[in-house]
């Protein structure tokens, strides 16, 4: 754990001579620790470009994160590297800097009550209603997706519900502002671990096994049909979708935001959601004391109120 070392003890580094293609044993300048001033400049700029709010106690994940960049661009310290950013002359580090510091940890049927409730609760709701002669058309968004565990559930979810096109027109957006992670998820390749939590009539529907790799799958095209794929950043004054949506995921993101920057989010999910359309939480998020205008109907699920004005 040298970088620890160096950071915590502001011990100086082993200079040991690089290896060829060995980016871990290119040497810190002797200044290679994150200053207080480094982790408050680096901080704001967090904030500024994600609307992520960094804890004191993130110091050492930043300077983990960062100092990949670093050695990648052969920078000396800290502060080269935040006038590199700040210069407006390298607007692909900044895309880079994002993609570093988001935490992008997810799962294919992560909190699996959610897809429960979908299966069994929104899609027969939806089918009963459509018989009387209610819509067939579903958008849904998976808002912060990562890389796309969330949104191919989802699908898969819907699909096996009964929502099947082209009798049901159904349209998911995933979103991320993560270039990164939308890459991967747009690619729709994953390791079979990562798939293990599938159930194995969707995993041999839905997933193909790579022929010169027994140990990678990949998403079918027909499923990956469904989804459109887009950077949004939920700072950003315009988002680049056209509502209403009959559901939003939004889960486990707007815990990196403070309060107002959640309030800010949850009011504008709130006015892209049809009168009853349904928006879920990952499970340590609320909109208690945040949005009103919502009936909760479960854990971390809500339904907006037809009558609420937003
Ligand atoms: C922990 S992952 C959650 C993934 C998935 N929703 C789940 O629950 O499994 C959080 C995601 O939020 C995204 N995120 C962070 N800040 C964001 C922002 N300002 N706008 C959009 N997405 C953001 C990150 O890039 C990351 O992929």
């Amino acid at each position: 754990m040298r970088a620890e070392r160096n950071l915590n003890a502001g011990a100086r580094p082993d200079r040991r001579a690089p290896a060829a293609g060995d980016l871990a044993a290119v040497p810190y300048a002797d200044d290679g620790a994150l200053t207080d001033r480094d982790f408050e400049r680096f901080r704001a700029l967090v904030r500024d470009r994600s609307g992520i709010v960094l804890g004191p106690h993130k110091r050492s994940l930043l300077r983990a994160r960062l100092d990949r960049r670093l050695r990648a661009l052969a920078l000396a310290n800290f502060g080269q590297y935040y006038e590199y950013l700040t210069s407006g002359a390298h607007p692909d580090e900044v895309e880079r800097f994002v993609n570093a510091i988001t935490t992008n940890k997810t799962d294919f049927f992560r909190e699996a009550h959610h897809f429960g409730f979908i299966a069994e609760r929104w899609a027969p709701a939806l089918r009963q209603a459509a018989s009387r002669g209610g819509t067939r058309r579903l958008r849904v968004w998976s808002a912060a997706c990562s890389t796309g565990e969330e949104p191919y559930t989802l699908a898969m979810t819907l699909l096996d519900a009964g929502l099947v096109p082209p009798e049901w027109d159904v349209r998911i957006l995933a979103s991320d502002i993560d270039t990164e992670v939308l890459g991967r998820a747009r690619a729709g390749i994953y390791q079979a671990e990562r798939v293990e939590p599938v159930p194995e009539p969707l995993r041999r529907r839905w997933f193909l096994r790579s022929r010169r790799d027994p140990g990678v799958l990949r998403v079918r095209p027909a499923l990956q049909a469904l989804i459109t794929w887009k950077q949004i950043n939920f700072i950003d004054e315009a988002w680049p979708v056209r509502g209403p949506f009959d559901m939003i995921l939004c889960r486990n993101a707007l815990i990196y935001f403070d309060r107002a920057g959640q309030r800010a989010i949850l009011t504008r999910f709130q006015r892209l959601l049809k009168p009853d359309g349904v928006l879920i939480l990952g499970h340590s998020e609320s909109v208690l004391g945040l949005a009103e205008g919502f009936v909760n109907l479960g854990a971390t699920i809500y339904r907006r109120a037809p009558g609420a004005s937003v």
